[in-house]
């Protein structure tokens, strides 16, 4: 086929860039095709600063173009990563290679946060994210479990002259928690300022690398320990995790009235709802609303926050949870598509919130140190 800019922008309409949802046409990536000849020159805009990312968009569209048009077409593919502000810089405090810090919160214990947690961060991984776990619950740490790692300790490694904890890592996650460090006999009390200090030094003391998404699993509630935790760490946005119930909505509210108050200002990137509705695993297109229909959805649209999706009660996701092997890991089975379509939304929140920071955060920025936001 000839080259020719209408039909090389159709074709691109086939390529999807990793995380970003749509394709690279529609999710406006694609900001030019240029053809002298038979040289085409193609420029992206894109999210992500993922090195395997950038070269995996460069090779397919190449691929595109010498399979659908010309052979011996020469194409340059110029990527920009779009030069937005880091958005662990608003509390002036970035981590040097952690692009995303997320939150994962509610008000109510026991709604499936480290389950949420555990399965998005998986999914973020498969869909070629680098990806790590930070488990905050001081209360009951259940990651080690979650990821079947409950007996390994992190070991120390210099880096740079300086001595780090080296997250242990499982399914291609780098994981930290802080029942690591306790046994799991030993109720051990922390206070907020312990518990942050324990927390700083899992972040800023830890030989992390580069991550795109660290996620956060957080303790249940909306207590002074979540205040102290927030005003320390540089979270980008928060995830709340609530079941349908009554109850657990009351305190989803809470938690999202909770990062919106003007303490912690951290935005919330949507409402999951877990056990939204039981379906037996040998009848997956029958769904039951045990606990009401939609609680979460209609408090999402009540709070305007987004609606991240809705996770079934499915027994293997408890006993993938208990065998410590996450279940969005099974391949085809309707857990791995639901956790990915909730995962995509999560990604594209992020995108968006770091698109759109609130005047008042911009403002906070260019007042400290004139960080990227302000060659903008
Ligand atoms: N969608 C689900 N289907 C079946 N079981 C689930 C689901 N979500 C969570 N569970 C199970 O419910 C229990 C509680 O989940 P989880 O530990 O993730 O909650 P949590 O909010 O982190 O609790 P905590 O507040 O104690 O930290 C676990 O046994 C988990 O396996
Ligand atoms: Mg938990």
């Amino acid at each position: 086929m000839k080259l020719d800019r209408k039909e090389i922008l159709k074709a691109l309409e086939t390529i999807t860039i990793a995380g970003e949802g749509k394709n690279m046409v529609e999710s406006g990536a694609v900001k030019n095709v240029l053809i002298f000849g038979d040289e085409v020159t193609i420029d992206l805009l894109i999210a992500t600063p993922a090195m395997h990312i950038k070269k995996r968009a460069e090779d397919d569209i190449k691929k595109l173009i010498h399979e659908q048009f010309s052979p011996n077409a020469v194409v340059k593919v110029n990527i920009k990563v779009e030069a937005k502000e880091n958005p662990n810089e608003i509390k002036g405090k970035a981590i040097p290679g952690i692009s995303n810090i997320i939150a994962v919160a509610s008000g109510k214990g026991g709604v499936g946060k480290s389950t949420t947690t555990a399965n998005l961060a998986v999914t973020l991984a498969k869909m070629g994210f680098k990806v790590g776990v930070l488990d905050a619950d001081i209360y009951g740490p259940s990651m080690p479990i979650m990821f079947d790692v409950e007996n390994e300790k992190p070991i120390s490694v210099e880096v740079d002259g300086k001595s780090k904890m080296k997250p242990i890592e499982s399914y291609e996650i780098k994981l930290l928690s802080i029942g690591f460090f306790t046994s799991p006999s030993q109720a051990v009390i922390w206070r907020g300022p312990m518990a942050s200090k324990a927390l700083n030094q899992m972040i800023f003391d830890a030989d992390w690398g580069n991550l795109d998404f660290m996620l956060i699993d957080l303790p249940p509630g909306t207590g002074d320990i979540h205040l102290s935790i927030m005003q320390s760490l540089p979270i980008t946005g928060a995830v709340v995790v609530s079941t349908p119930q009554a109850v657990a909505l009351a305190d989803a509210k809470k938690g999202v009235s909770m990062f919106l108050s003007e303490a912690i200002n951290v935005p919330v990137l949507g409402i999951i709802e877990n056990m939204a509705y039981f379906t037996p695993e040998e009848l997956p297109n029958n769904k039951y609303y045990i606990f009401g229909q939609e609680g979460a959805k209609n408090l999402a649209l009540d709070l305007q926050v987004p609606f991240l999706g809705e996770v079934p009660i499915v027994q293997s996701i408890r006993e993938a949870g208990d065998y410590g092997r996450p279940a969005a890991l099974q391949t085809g089975s309707v857990i791995e598509t639901v956790f990915e379509e909730i995962t995509r939304n999560v990604v594209e929140e992020t995108v968006k919130r770091n698109e759109t920071l609130a005047p008042t955060e911009a403002i906070k920025i260019t007042t400290m140190a004139g960080c990227s936001a302000v060659k903008k």
